[in-house]
């Protein structure tokens, strides 16, 4: 939606159904992480009756296939070929920072429901953007917290070599080593590569107190599997934002057992927000919910806010962004709010993987607000 309208175009405003755009992956590593999104935020919706803000919802989709070199051509079959109202995506930093861009140019709404990229809510940042998920800083930093207090001196990291990857360490690094650690060597590969062997071998000759890596989706999988199999797992304990876990149990099966992560959600907390959200997932899909149906349910919850405080009227432009900001979001993680860069502003939880699950083991850094270096609102 453009800044100034015409009246025609403002009675279209406040009638006929608000355009939704996911740009999603629905290929490739990140796949299953895209599906889970959409399912999320369509829960939501079916639960409101189809309605939000007393406007029916239409969906449009592009698959971005987590590829940055076509971000900008994607976005812009939602932005102009399709005339969005509101862009949710992505899940690839690097094609979110595309997005982000885009977004600001053409001054389209976007809900950012995963991609932790953090220029997104630090220079880029955006009165029309918001995220419902983290950024890469967070996850990485209540990590460091954690592995420091259990006591761990020489670290190593490993992980892809694009902004998820360097930023999650990054933020690791920052609290782990103000926790007195020190992180001795970083590897990574590029994305989505899964060839870890000889990573792997380098481990296991710098032979560390404890490896820490960001990886997620079919990649977290075959990381998981493989740090298994070299027997890796039997000396040197690993730790992870807790993408390395999430949506993924199943298939690492026993090589990811007891793994510790952190994150903002874990499967088991035993609240009644989550347990009608996972019991209403799990009657919807026949499939338990992830983080990523959490994010993607809580992306609508922000759309929601703001399409009610304005009655559907997609014209009061300022009310609406302001209400979307302001909200606080009863999300199945636990309540958050937003910072004013527009990102969640939420209790980062110490998790282990148990059976289907990983659950809750105590808040490993309570109300953590990602810096937002660099955001000028
Ligand atoms: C990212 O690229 O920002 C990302 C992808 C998967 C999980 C978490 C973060």
């Amino acid at each position: 939606m453009t800044l100034a309208m015409t009246g025609e175009a403002r009675a279209q405003a406040a009638t006929g159904p608000v355009k939704v755009g996911f740009m999603l992956p629905y290929t490739g590593t990140y796949a299953s992480l895209g599906n889970m999104i959409e399912a999320g935020f369509k829960l939501y919706v079916q639960e409101q009756g189809g309605k939000l803000g007393g406007r029916e919802i239409q969906y449009f989709k592009v698959d971005d296939e987590s590829e940055p070199a076509k971000a900008t051509d994607n976005v812009n079959k939602l932005i102009k070929r399709d005339q969005v109202d509101v862009l949710v995506g992505t899940v690839h930093s690097g094609v979110a920072l595309g997005m982000a861009k885009a977004a600001k140019e053409s001054n389209t709404l976007l809900i950012i429901p995963n991609a932790g990229a953090d220029a997104i809510t630090g220079p880029l940042c955006s009165p029309n953007i918001v995220r419902s998920s983290f950024s890469n800083w967070q996850p990485g930093y209540s990590t460091g917290v954690v592995v420091a207090q259990k006591g761990h001196k020489r670290a190593m990291t490993i992980t892809w070599n694009y902004a998820a990857g360097s930023e999650t360490v990054k933020g690791f690094t920052e609290a782990f080593e103000k926790g007195g650690g020190k992180v001795v060597k970083d590897l990574n590969l590029p994305f989505p590569n899964v060839e870890f062997q000889a990573l792997l071998t380098e481990i296991a000759a710098q032979k560390p107190d404890a490896v820490f890596a960001f990886f997620a989706g079919g990649g977290a999988v075959k990381f998981v599997k493989d740090y298994a199999a070299a027997g890796l797992n039997k000396t040197i304990p690993l730790y992870g934002s807790g993408f390395l876990t999430d949506g993924t149990l199943e298939a690492q099966g026993a090589a990811a057992q007891g793994l510790q992560t952190t994150l903002h959600y874990a499967d088991n907390l035993d609240t009644p927000r989550n347990n009608a959200f996972r019991k209403s997932f799990a009657l919807a899909y026949k499939a338990n919910a992830d983080v990523y149906a959490v994010q993607g349910y809580d992306a609508a919850q922000i759309l929601a806010a703001g399409l009610n405080a304005v009655k559907g009227d997609l014209s009061k432009r300022e009310a609406l962004t302001t209400a979307m900001h302001k909200t606080t979001v009863d999300s199945p993680r636990g309540k958050f709010t937003l910072s004013a860069a527009g990102n969640p502003v939420q209790d980062m939880y110490l998790r282990e993987a148990k059976g289907p699950n990983n659950e809750f083991k105590s808040i490993a850094v309570k109300a953590l607000a990602d810096p937002a270096r660099g955001c000028k609102l």
